[in-house]
Formats: structure tokens, sequence, C-alpha cells
């Protein structure tokens, strides 16, 4: 059994079902069901005895050690966060209260835990935290993190780092670029630009378009961090990347060429006459990027999908899943996750 934080969002729905997938080792999966944990991404494992879903913060101290008490799982990962950068510049709170008041309660439940694991079964045991590119800011000399999201994700992985320095427990750290695919909630660049495009609504391109990301196909990264957990070095920080960095312009370029020959607009024009440029993000970074030459050199990890195989998968799948979009936007899927999950 593993437990999986934060395993009804975007990136840990697609780590859950991958993992199960892949092998037949259970999941217990906890998650609050934030605005952006939506149990209908886990519909594919329903009645499946190998996925137990609870609905809980991962900062709630009396749940965690009755949880890890009960499964006693040989590893955690832990994707629970609050992830938008957007929604940190207007409400920071959430981000200390998860990422880092949040990741710290954890790691005190799990320490408590480990602590008293049997000798071969402490040895053995893992704490993945998965982080991200922007931790290392805007890239210029010496920069740091920016944003209210970014300086909290700097937070948890210190806070994971000491964990480790200073009680031994066998930590990991991944810090990926951005991710996309299936499932992605649609206040981010790129599903928003394909749910708006189809909507008939503008496509928002911040500033002058040209801030630059590193862009990583979802399932890539998922395969890079069952590779970290399988034989990463306990302690060691891995870098998680795709080789594949882009001005956001480009990105919504070539959204719009996918969707105008997927599903061509009515009146024959193309979804780029949609863009629309506005006000910058206060604090932008300019540019992320990724060195993942140590994962590649120590773990034998790349990714499998270019830019170009792993965008038309997701302008495929946002077009085949319009009533996932609609939940979403709607809200109504949490009725729907009431009646079918959460008890
Ligand atoms: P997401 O916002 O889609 O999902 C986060 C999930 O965590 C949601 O299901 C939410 O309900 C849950 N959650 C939030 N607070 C919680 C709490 N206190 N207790 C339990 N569950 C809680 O985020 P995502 O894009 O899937 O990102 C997952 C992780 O990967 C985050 O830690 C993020 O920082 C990191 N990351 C994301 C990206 C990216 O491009 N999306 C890139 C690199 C790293
Ligand atoms: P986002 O998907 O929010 O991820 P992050 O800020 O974590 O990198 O944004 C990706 C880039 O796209 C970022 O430079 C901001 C930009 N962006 C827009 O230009 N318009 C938008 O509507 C959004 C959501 C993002």
């Amino acid at each position: 059994m593993i437990l999986v934080t934060g395993g009804a969002g975007f990136i840990g729905a697609n780590f859950v079902l991958d993992w199960l997938s892949a092998s037949d080792e259970p999941v217990l999966n906890l998650d609050k069901l934030t605005y952006a944990g939506n149990p209908e991404n886990l519909a594919a494992l329903q009645g499946d005895a190998r996925h137990v879903f609870v609905q809980g913060d991962i900062g709630d101290a009396a749940l965690l050690p009755q949880l890890l008490a009960q499964h006693q799982p040989r590893a955690v990962v832990n994707f629970a966060a609050e992830s938008h950068v957007d929604r940190s510049i207007h409400g920071p709170e959430d981000f200390i209260q998860t990422n880092v008041v949040g990741t710290t309660r954890l790691l005190q439940s799990v320490r408590a835990y480990w602590q008293g694991l049997g000798d071969a079964q402490r040895a053995a045991f893992r704490f993945l935290h998965v982080s991200t590119d922007e931790v290392y800011g805007s890239l210029g000399p010496g920069d740091e993190p920016n944003s209210p999201y970014s300086a909290s994700k700097a937070a948890s992985d210190h806070l994971v780092r000491a964990w480790h320095h200073t009680y031994g427990l066998p930590v990991l750290t991944t810090n990926c670029s951005n991710n996309y695919g299936p499932y992605h909630f649609p206040e981010k660049l790129i599903p928003l630009m394909i749910v708006n495009a189809l909507a008939g609504k503008p496509l928002p391109v911040y500033g002058d378009g040209q801030q630059i990301r590193d862009w990583l196909y979802v399932a890539d990264h998922c395969s890079a961090i069952r590779r970290v957990l399988q034989a990463g070095r306990v302690g060691e920080v891995y870098n998680v990347g795709g080789w594949n960095e882009k001005p956001n312009l480009e990105i919504v370029h070539t959204v719009c060429a996918l969707l105008d020959e997927l599903r061509p607009r009515a009146d024959g024009q193309s979804y780029r006459s949609q863009i629309s440029f506005v006000k910058d993000r206060p604090g932008h970074d300019r540019r992320y990027a990724i060195d993942a030459r140590k994962i590649e050199q120590e773990l034998g990890w790349r990714p499998t999908e270019t830019f170009d195989t792993g965008i038309r998968k997701t302008v495929q799948w946002y077009l085949a899943h319009p009533d996932w979009v609609a939940h979403v936007q709607s809200g109504a899927y949490r009725d729907w996750v009431a009646k079918q999950y959460v008890g």
C-alpha cells in the first residue's frame, strides 16, 4: 500500500490511475476535495478494491496517525497543495495553510509512524515530495521564489529536507516543470485556452505572451515519480522536465491550430482571432526551465511524449470530455461526488 495525498487533483489523479494500471499495489488516496479535487477524475476506479479514497486534510493531526496505523503504507507520495499562482496572488493564506503548515503536520505524522516501524520496513520506507521548478525563481542570477505559491512550495521543500537531515526521514523530492494533459483544471493556461476557445470566449494572454515555460506531459511526470520512488537516492532532489521550453503565445497558437484542424469554427475563422492580450500578472516570472540530466543519467528516465504528440492528445481529450468540463465549471460534480464516493 502507498499513501497518495492530493490524488483527486490533476497530477495526483493521473498518478493514481497510472499506478493502478501498472501494478496491483493498493493506493490510499487522501484528498481534501478543494475546488481542485475532483473524484470524478477517478471514476474508472469505482468499485476497485485497490483504491481506498478518504476525504481529509494532510494537516489533520488526528486523522493521519489513524490512517497510517490502519493502512501501514510503505511510502507516501505528497501531491496535496494549493497550486495556482493567480489564486496565490489574490489569496495567499490557503497556500501557507496547506503547503507550509499542512506539509509540516504531514511530516510530523509520517515521522511518528515511520519511527514505530520494524527495522526492515523503516529502512525501505520513502516520503516522496512533489514540487515545482517555480521554486528556482525566474532564472536570473541568484533568483529566488517570487510568487506566494512558489514561496510556499519552496518552504515545503526546505521542510522536507530538514526532516531528513534532522530526523533521518527517508525523503525524496522532485521539482518538475509545467504539466499538461487530461484532468487539468481549466484555470491553468492550456486547458483554459482550449475551453475558452470552444466556448467562443477570449483567450487571455498575459502581457506580451513571451514568458517561457518548460512543458511536460503529465503521464511522463507520473513515470518520473514512479522511477524516483523506486530507485532515487534518499535525501536527493531530482529535477523533472520535458526539454520543451516555449513562450506562452506559441502554446496558444498551437492550441488554436489544433482546434482549427479538429473542431473548426462554424464561421471558418481561426480560433486565433479570439486571442486577447491582457494586463500582465504581477511579479510574473519571465522564464522557467529545468535541467533534467540528473534523473536521466542516474535513473534512466526520459519523457516519452514530445510537445507535439502530448498537446495533440490533450486537445483530443478535452474535445472528447465536454461533460467533465461542464461539471468542473459548474461545480455540479460535487453533488455527483457526494452521491458516488464521499460517505
Ligand atoms: P491540483 O490543484 O490540480 O490538485 C491539488 C489536489 O490537492 C486537489 O485534489 C486538492 O483537493 C488537494 N488538496 C489541496 N489541499 C489539500 C489538503 N490540505 N489536504 C489534502 N488534500 C488537499 O494540483 P496539481 O497541478 O495536480 O499539482 C499537484 C502537485 O504537483 C502540487 O504539489 C504542485 O505544487 C506540484 N506540481 C504541479 C505542477 C503543474 O504543472 N501542475 C508542476 C510541478 C509540480
Ligand atoms: P499557469 O498555467 O497558471 O502556470 P504557472 O503560472 O504555474 O506557470 O500559467 C502558465 C503561463 O501562462 C504563465 O506564464 C502565465 C500565463 N497565462 C496566461 O498568459 N493567460 C492565462 O489565462 C493563464 C491562466 C496563464
